[in-house]
């Protein structure tokens, strides 16, 4: 995050707040640690503020460390991070911002992995550079340093746009990327690739343009890979007009008269941590290099050869902040499981004419013949975006007659099996910008596939690179463990099945049929809710000291049975497996006692009787199931309990039954005294590979 006020007065107390909210509201995608750095009460100079822990810790240590508050700033940029680890334990000195040594000449906060940091860093020491972290990031920060030092060595004072774009030329990997630096105050350079990177803007004065040309090169500005590649590692200075690295040209950003106005830039990963001061954003692509100062906005490109479209714009979002507040509710699980029958409805609303069984996906509309010509539909996702995608495939089956395979991105990649230029790959992601699935979606695009993304992000990578898709419109999701991403990317999917399917008229009535049942789904969502108070007494007393917990469901309800176990695991910390009902005589029987807690998905489909005799089996092993059936259906008086929802379609029907493993899930969270939206080690968006 970072926050840069130009011509607007701010005491710097002001800026650590900002700075502090704008961090709180990014603490979800990772909360190991935390940092800023603000300019210094003697000019040239940044002080840095880091702690271990979420970003209460920073504002504690910062309260100790007692920074003059009330200087004045008219032009400012100060930048802060929260950490998921990657490299290098949560500790202080692996915090952000890193530091290019003892004087904080350059200062750096990064998402993302630089895979090459060994090899810099191995070239820095052996310039004199002593490290201090274990991180990959403190090689960004010093390496500006040297790359600063060589260029004045050799006559040459870059501004910091081209000595960003020298830097990013020896990098490697991934970054979501924020520099500053003492020798070119009150600006900052932002650049990303792989990792979402946007800039708000808030000013009194209107906007003279709302976009922003980015100029590319033209040929024979370039130079042979072999030039390029000389410079690789090499560290050389780049002299002025050397077209291996001027690589791009940039428009100001200006105000409708062209003079310089007050405005303050909101640098941020996530749209909702500027939500709160303005709803004007500009996301940057990959290999966008956003160079502020004075008030503008200079976009250059850090590449040139790229498919990066010309233009970036301002938009305006659609975020209210009050979707990103906490309400009545003690958790964002909590609420976020509450919401779901307004989500669920959001997922559908203006896409179902339920009079006439029609479903309109705007973004998927115009791609219809060619998906219907796919000879195979490849499911990809990580977590529990992959089990709303196990969740739907044999619907997807049922009424495409496509073939469909399910695919964990990571095992996908690891396996790089084929894939054709008929396939169809549907990437189902929340967040649209989790490494795993952003590198699964490059793979298949190389190799000619048509994708479909289901994302509820907008205006995330894997929304704007998949060829076409539906958005979930379930509002953002603050808390670690999925709830509602989970029942809106199950609707999307039903609904893109069932769009697939719509010229088929023997299809008709199972159309109709699983319409209809899609349009109660958000009222029986809120009879399942009713469930809440003794599902908290059964967790509060049954439940609570387990070690251990299995889930049971076959047919549609095995991705219920993993999706629950993969919430308890999440957030109570509690060993949790999703057993398949009919794998269970293969060996997960041996673990059944008379101790062990076992929900069953036992709600009427075709294949009731079979879960019935799996039932059977734990019973008769004086296993004490909790049955999750429907109501009217006869309870289960040796049960350890009986929770009962509403029937609905075959198909949809774990979407009413996912609710009560949620609530179990959070409630046992809470029983055991969890951070529930910030479960130890995990974090909700995983941008790294
Ligand atoms: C992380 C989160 C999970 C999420 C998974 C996939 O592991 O903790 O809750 O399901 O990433 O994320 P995505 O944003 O792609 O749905």
């Amino acid at each position: 995050f970072g926050y840069v006020n130009y011509l607007v007065e701010k005491q710097r107390g002001e800026i650590i707040d900002n700075l502090i909210e704008g961090l709180s509201r990014l603490e979800y995608r990772g909360y190991d640690s935390a940092g800023l750095a603000i300019d210094g009460d003697v000019e040239s100079e940044v002080d840095i503020f880091r702690a271990v822990g979420k970003v209460a810790s920073l504002k504690a240590e910062i309260d100790q460390c007692a920074p003059e508050r009330s200087t004045l700033f008219t032009n400012h940029v100060g930048i802060a991070h929260t950490r998921w680890a990657t490299h290098g334990q949560p500790a202080t000195v692996n915090c952000h911002p890193q530091s290019s040594g003892p004087q904080n000449e350059f200062v750096v906060v990064h998402n993302g992995i630089i895979t090459n940091y060994k090899a810099i860093k191995i070239l820095l020491e052996g310039k004199g550079f002593v490290f201090d972290s274990e991180t990959d990031t403190e090689c960004i920060a010093k390496l500006f340093k040297h790359v600063y030092d060589t260029n004045l060595a050799n006559g040459h004072d870059p501004d910091l746009n081209e000595l960003t774009k020298q830097v990013l030329f020896e990098l490697e990997g991934s970054y979501g990327l924020l520099v500053k630096s003492v020798f070119y105050p009150n600006e900052v350079c932002a650049t990303r690739k792989g990792s979402p990177l946007l800039i708000g803007v808030k000013s009194e004065k209107a906007l003279k343009v709302d976009f922003v040309d980015v100029e590319f090169p033209t040929t024979d500005e370039q130079v042979s890979a072999k030039t390029l590649q000389n410079k690789r590692l090499g560290l050389l200075p780049v002299a002025q007009g050397d077209s291996g690295l001027r690589q791009s040209q940039s428009r100001a950003f200006l105000s409708e008269d062209g003079a310089p106005m007050p405005v303050e830039f909101f640098l941020s990963s996530d749209p909702s941590s500027v939500i709160q001061h303005t709803k004007k954003v500009m996301f940057l692509e990959d290999d966008d290099i956003a160079h502020i100062y004075d008030g503008e906005i200079h976009i250059h490109r850090a590449k040139r050869e790229s498919g990066a479209s010309a233009t970036r714009s301002i938009q305006t979002l659609e975020l209210e902040l009050a979707q990103i507040m906490k309400g009545p509710y003690s958790h964002f699980m909590q609420k976020e499981i509450f919401e779901q029958p307004e989500s669920t409805f959001n997922t559908m609303r203006g896409r179902i004419d339920f009079e006439n069984s029609q479903i309109t996906l705007g973004g998927v509309k115009s791609w219809l013949p060619t998906l219907r010509r796919s000879r195979r539909i490849i499911m990809i996702a990580c977590g529990t975006s992959y089990h709303s995608c196990l969740a739907t495939r044999s619907i997807f089956e049922e009424l495409t007659e496509i073939p469909v395979a399910v695919e964990l991105a990571s095992d996908f990649l690891d396996r790089r099996p084929p894939v054709f230029r008929d396939d169809c790959c549907v990437f189902v992601s929340q967040s649209g910008e989790t490494a795993d699935s952003m590198l699964a979606l490059n793979y298949c695009i190389e190799r000619g596939a048509i994708t479909l993304g289901i994302v509820n992000a907008v205006g995330s990578s894997i929304s704007r690179l998949t060829h076409c898709g539906v958005h979930i419109n379930a509002g953002p999701e603050i808390g670690v463990a999925s709830t509602k991403a989970y029942t809106s990317q199950y609707i999307a999917l039903v609904m893109v099945a069932l769009s697939l399917s719509n010229d088929s008229i023997s299809q008709t009535d199972r159309h109709r049929e699983i319409v209809a049942g899609l349009q109660k789904i958000p009222e029986q969502i809120k009879t399942v809710l009713e469930l809440d108070a003794p599902i908290k007494e059964l967790c509060e007393t049954v439940l609570k000291d387990q070690k251990s917990l299995l889930l049971l469901g076959r047919g549609y309800q095995h991705a219920t049975a993993l999706e629950g176990a993969l919430k308890i695991k999440e957030i109570s910390y509690m060993h949790s497996e999703g057993v398949l009902a009919g794998e269970l005589k293969h060996g997960v029987l041996a673990l059944v006692d008379e101790h062990l807690p076992i929900i069953a998905f036992a709600t009427r489909d075709s294949l009731f009787p079979k879960t019935m005799s799996a039932i059977s089996q734990v019973t008769a092993r004086d296993g004490r199931p909790i049955i999750i059936s429907n109501e009217g259906d006869s309870v289960w008086d040796n049960a350890l309990a009986n929770l009962q929802v509403p029937l609905t379609v075959d198909c949809l029907q774990g979407l009413l039954n996912v609710i009560p493993v949620q609530l179990i899930s959070y409630w046992l969270a809470v029983g055991r005294d969890i951070d529930v939206d910030f479960p130890r080690n995990l974090a909700k968006s995983v941008t790294v590979e």
